[in-house]
């Protein structure tokens, strides 16, 4: 017999018989762990995802598998079913991201308390005693007679116990607690969370239990391990926002039963997390004054538009390399869509430090910020205000081109809702029909954007 351990690299996910200072794979320093090795009898139950594999794989055919899971059971929480792709599939495996202290206890505490009244729940918390957690709990006004706690942080324990339980959804607050006896390295380690999570990922397919797992945000900015974890769960959700701000958003980032890039704001409140139902309001700050370096963007988060205003900055700059600061969008972008600024626009900003700010702690993935974040841009550097009453979106192209955006009819109607009356959208997304008390600007390139306002 072989030894059974093998060690793997944080950095590449490789995994060696020895142990070295340097990764053979991709020379990281200091990245060897300790894992578990693969024998022969460990490779069938840990590949196929169940345990217990069939002894000789069969091949089927697509039409005849019926399926089992069940999908979308309501959170009882929209927002979060809005994140989950309508709802809560059996025998799925959902890891929530997200810094210390953001809510994540906070959210699953009262998703499960709803869950409680009608399915069996078990709530497996490493962190908190079952004292704190009922504390909360009754704080918070949660109906929690069908809520089942274990303090526990071993995972061989906690599967026996879910064994005898049988939860339909579970809980495991933080995966960073939890250990294999398998390991002799340190709960929180690579390798650790790596293998406790292969084991609850085993369990939630045999058993259809939906399990949700709780992750804590390194300081670099990702869960512990080299993002191991999202490749073994189905879906994967990360708190966002600021610490200091009331507003909480939680974002899809991978989905195996619906879209990605979803969001569901909620707002921190004394009774917890509540359900914000109309987002837009909250990332517009109307301001009373109209003010330079300041333009309104409908962007679409998921399957739903979102007003959210941009802010710049430009100042003359005392550098040799001006500074281009981004937050809640891409650097990279910016400095793109400065060089077609000057060559398309005829403005250059190479001696002008350019600072651009998403309000609300939003971060924007979609190019139809291009037109509203050039436009705030040259408001400030111009110094002159964009109308109060306008709202934007475009993606801007190399040639100069605006290029359309998906759902523009929607962004429209979004901006119609909240009151704008002037709307500057790409040529091809003009809608067919004129909607009410808005005036549609339509531009094929920057410099017709740039003769609009
Ligand atoms: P928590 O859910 O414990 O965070 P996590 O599990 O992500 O570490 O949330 C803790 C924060 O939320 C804490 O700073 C206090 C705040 N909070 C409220 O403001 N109101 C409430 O009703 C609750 C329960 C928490
Ligand atoms: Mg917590």
């Amino acid at each position: 017999m072989k030894d059974k351990t093998a060690y793997c690299c944080s950095g590449c996910g490789g995994v060696f018989p020895k142990w070295s200072g340097q990764c053979p794979d991709c020379g990281d320093w200091n990245s060897l762990g300790e894992t578990a090795a693969v024998t022969k009898t460990m490779k069938n139950t840990r590949f196929s995802g169940y345990a217990g594999a069939v002894p000789t794989p069969q091949v089927f055919a697509l039409s005849d598998i019926e399926p089992s899971l069940k999908q979308g059971v309501s959170t009882g929480i929209s927002e979060l079913d809005r994140v989950l792709g309508g709802g809560l599939v059996t025998g799925s495996v959902i890891l929530i991201g997200g810094d210390p202290g953001i809510g994540k206890s906070t959210l699953l505490t009262q998703a499960m308390a709803k869950f409680s009244g009608q399915l069996p729940t078990l709530y497996i918390s490493g962190e908190e005693s079952p004292e704190q957690i009922s504390m909360r709990a009754r704080r918070l006004g949660l109906p929690c007679d069908g809520l089942r706690l274990l303090s526990e942080t071993c995972v061989e324990t906690i599967l026996k116990q879910a064994a005898i339980e049988r939860p339909s959804v579970m809980v495991i607050d933080s995966i960073q607690t939890v250990y294999t006896e398998m390991l002799q390295s340190a709960p929180g380690s690579v390798a650790q969370v790596r293998e406790s999570t292969a084991q609850l990922v085993r369990f939630a397919k045999q058993m259809g239990t939906a399990i949700f797992l709780v992750g804590h945000v390194t300081k670099e900015g990702t869960l512990a391990g080299p993002r191991v974890l999202e490749h073994m769960v189905d879906t994967v959700l990360y708190f966002e926002g600021e610490q200091g701000s009331q507003f909480r958003l939680i974002r899809t980032i991978k989905n195996r039963f619906g879209a990605v890039n979803e969001l569901g704001v909620f707002a921190m409140t004394d009774k917890g997390l509540r359900e914000v139902s109309n987002p837009s309001a909250i990332f517009l700050s109307r301001h009373q004054k109209e003010v330079p370096g300041s333009a309104i963007l409908v962007t679409r988060e998921g399957s739903r538009p979102l007003m959210v205003e941009v802010q710049s900055l430009v100042d003359e700059s005392h550098l040799g390399n001006p500074r281009r600061v981004t937050l809640g969008m891409e650097q990279n972008r910016l400095n793109m869509l400065l060089a077609v600024l000057h060559r398309h626009g005829g403005i250059g900003m190479f001696d002008q430090d350019v600072y651009v700010n998403v309000v609300g702690g939003v971060r924007i993935t979609e190019t139809a910020a291009d037109l509203p974040v050039l436009m705030a841009v040259l408001s400030s550097y111009r110094d002159r205000p964009l109308p109060h009453d306008l709202a934007m979106f475009g993606e801007v192209g190399l040639a100069g081109e605006i290029r359309p955006v998906p759902s523009g009819q929607e962004r429209l109607q979004e901006a119609a809702k909240h009151g704008f009356k002037r709307v500057i959208l790409p040529r091809a997304n003009a809608p067919k029909r004129n909607i009410d008390g808005v005036e549609v600007t339509a531009v094929d390139r920057l410099s017709d954007a740039l003769d609009a306002i």
